[in-house]
């Protein structure tokens, strides 16, 4: 008994004259230790590309004269290191958590490795963080996030993995949390949605799960950016958004075609407004965040209808992209109301009905996805008073009637994908105005009538699929002047007549189809030719 009371008094007092000691170094810690630190980390730096650090960071000269560093003139400690984009290799050590007055810490955009420390997170003076850009790796799950004064933490594109910490949630002036395009798992902390500061919080491209909070006002206030994009998030969008009044960046989507675990945030259905057709509630909640810039809600399981409140979103609304939600019925009229858009998304649903003739009032838009879809009806001139749109993706639907010829109006054009619709007239010469475009798709339609002659002076094209038409006539001479073309498909159409030799000149020409045409005479054997084989030229029986 004696023995034990006398072990833990010598215990206690151990334990005592330890953390006086920690208590008296971390008093005394001066320009000194932030010297030990720094030089730390200049060992840990296993490549400097332009040596800049062995040169410039010697024991030699004051700290405060290094590069990358900033004092405090009064304290002349350490509050700034900023060592970003210097494309640096190596890891962070420990002894860097010894800089106990430092501020801003920017190590992002370089190549450094292996695990964060985990005296990082102990650095209480500390306010921004970032060590975005980098290949730092290790769980987060064991962190303890003991830095109260914080702002910013951005840890994205790393390879960080486990789960996020709760603690999180307790940082009281955090206003920005950006972890994505890392390797977190499990259920987000609802504590990180229930953050009066918060601003921004982006985990894009993780594997995490979890849900809204049902009263996203209350518990994020002062939200301005949410990206929870390319995740396995799951639930309803909450109608209280409406009272998320800073709201400008809602992402819930998935990027299209990336192969990610979706997100399935439903549709609310709700049938309090004209039928029983499910319509997207939430949009009209929506009308209410007047700062929205980017909606983003592509492979969500929406099921249900654009309804025309749609029409009523803020005139701010830069983005939509809202492919691949299921969505059915006619696009709104209203739609044309949202007069700043750039990039409208709409791809892979069941859209049914015209483009209708308010899209000539998006004078802003720059990108129109429509495709596949069940849109029909002719492409009328309104979409050619889109003067800024350079992609034009409407192929997989039953568009018919004629290619307008004011989509040579069009000049700013990039992308022209029109294929598999029902496209009955022949091509317009005005084709030939499109200067700057790079790849043309008028595939599988009913297309008739000559190619046009014109199409030489294209000369940034890169792609050209016209195959499974009824052209007729030659190929054009012209052709060997598309000195970009890669990619030409001509197959299964009418062509007649030798294949030009200028075509020859083509040195960048990796994939020709011409087969199934009307060709005869000679193949020429120059320039892209020799490495062509017969699947190139079969069915065509004079050739
Ligand atoms: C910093 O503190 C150490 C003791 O912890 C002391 O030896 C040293 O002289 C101090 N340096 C400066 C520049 O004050
Ligand atoms: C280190 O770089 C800073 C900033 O460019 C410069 O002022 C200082 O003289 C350099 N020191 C040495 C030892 O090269
Ligand atoms: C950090 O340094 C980089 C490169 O020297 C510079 O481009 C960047 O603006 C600096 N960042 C801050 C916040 O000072
Ligand atoms: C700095 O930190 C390391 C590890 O975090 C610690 O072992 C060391 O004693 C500290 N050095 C000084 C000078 O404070
Ligand atoms: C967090 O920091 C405070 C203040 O320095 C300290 O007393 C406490 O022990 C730290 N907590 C953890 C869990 O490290
Ligand atoms: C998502 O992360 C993967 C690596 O984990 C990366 O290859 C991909 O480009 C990222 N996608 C986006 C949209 O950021
Ligand atoms: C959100 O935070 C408040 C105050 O910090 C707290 O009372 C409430 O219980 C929290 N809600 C959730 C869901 O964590
Ligand atoms: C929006 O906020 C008001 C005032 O707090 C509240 O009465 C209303 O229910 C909120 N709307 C939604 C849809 O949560
Ligand atoms: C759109 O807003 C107008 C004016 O605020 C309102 O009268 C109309 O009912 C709203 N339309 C829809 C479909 O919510
Ligand atoms: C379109 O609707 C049909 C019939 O309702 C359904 O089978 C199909 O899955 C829907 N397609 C898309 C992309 O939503
Ligand atoms: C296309 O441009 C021509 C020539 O500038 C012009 O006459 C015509 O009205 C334009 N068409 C459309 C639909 O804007
Ligand atoms: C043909 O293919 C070979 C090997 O892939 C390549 O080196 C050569 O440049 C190609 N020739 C032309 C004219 O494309």
């Amino acid at each position: 008994m004696e023995r034990t009371h006398f072990l833990s008094m010598i215990t206690r007092s151990l334990v005592h004259s330890l953390l006086l000691s920690l208590v008296i170094a971390a008093a005394a810690s001066n320009i000194t230790t932030d010297q030990q630190a720094l030089l730390a980390l200049k060992a840990h730096i296993s490549y400097d590309h332009t040596n800049l650090f062995a040169r410039n960071w010697t024991s030699s000269t004051s700290v405060c004269s290094w590069i990358g560093i900033t004092c405090d003139v009064n304290s002349h400690r350490v509050i700034g290191l900023n060592i970003s984009s210097f494309n640096l290799q190596g890891t962070i050590p420990p002894q860097l958590g010894n800089l106990s007055s430092l501020q801003t810490l920017y190590l992002s955009h370089n190549k450094l490795s292996g695990n964060i420390p985990s005296s990082i997170f102990n650095m209480h003076t500390l306010k921004l963080l970032y060590f975005s850009d980098n290949q730092l790796f290790g769980s987060l799950s064991f962190f303890i996030f003991n830095v109260s004064s914080v702002t910013t933490i951005d840890l994205s594109i790393n390879g960080l993995s486990g789960e996020m910490p709760r603690e999180i949630g307790n940082l009281p002036y955090l206003a920005r949390l950006a972890f994505a395009t890392n390797n977190l798992v499990g259920v987000a902390p609802v504590t990180i949605f229930n953050m009066s500061a918060l601003k921004e919080i982006s985990l894009l491209n993780n594997s995490l799960s979890g849900s809204l909070p049902s009263r996203i006002d209350l518990s994020l206030p002062n939200v301005e950016t949410l990206n929870l994009g390319i995740n396995s998030f799951s639930g309803t969008i909450p109608s209280s958004i409406t009272n998320a009044s800073k709201l400008s960046d809602l992402e819930l989507g998935v990027i299209l075609f990336s192969g990610f675990i979706p997100n399935t945030f439903v549709n609310m259905a709700d049938n309090y407004l004209t039928s029983s057709t499910p319509e997207l509630s939430f949009l009209s909640s929506l009308a209410n965040c007047k700062k929205l810039k980017v909606l983003i809600l592509t492979c969500n399981p929406l099921d249900s209808i654009l309804p025309k409140s749609i029409g009523n979103l803020s005139l701010s609304l830069e983005t939509i992209l809202m492919a691949n939600c299921s969505i059915s019925g006619n696009i709104p009229q209203v739609v044309g109301n949202l007069g700043n858009l750039l990039v409208l998304e709409l791809g892979g649903n069941n859209l049914t009905g015209p483009i209708p003739i308010t899209f000539s009032q998006l004078q802003t838009l720059q990108a129109l996805g429509l495709t596949r879809n069940k849109l029909a009806g002719p492409i009328t001139d309104e979409l050619c008073h889109l003067a800024r749109l350079h992609s034009l993706v409407l192929q997989g639907n039953k568009f018919s009637g004629s290619i307008p010829s004011c989509l040579g109006n069009l000049t700013s054009l990039r992308v022209l994908y029109l294929g598999l619709n029902r496209f009955t007239s022949a091509l317009p010469s005005t084709i030939w105005n499109l200067k700057d475009i790079l790849f043309i798709d008028v595939s599988s339609n009913s297309l008739n009538g000559d190619i046009p002659i014109t199409i030489g002076g294209l000369k940034n094209l890169q792609q050209m699929f016209l195959e499974y038409n009824r052209l007729e006539g030659l190929i054009p001479e012209s052709f060997g002047d598309l000195s970009s073309l890669e990619v030409l498909d001509l197959s299964k159409n009418k062509i007649s007549g030798a294949i030009p030799a200028s075509l020859q000149k083509l040195l960048y020409l990796k994939h020709l189809n011409l087969s199934f045409n009307k060709l005869e005479g000679e193949i020429p054997r120059g320039g892209p030719f020799a490495n062509l084989t017969a699947k190139s030229f079969m069915g065509n029986e004079l050739l």
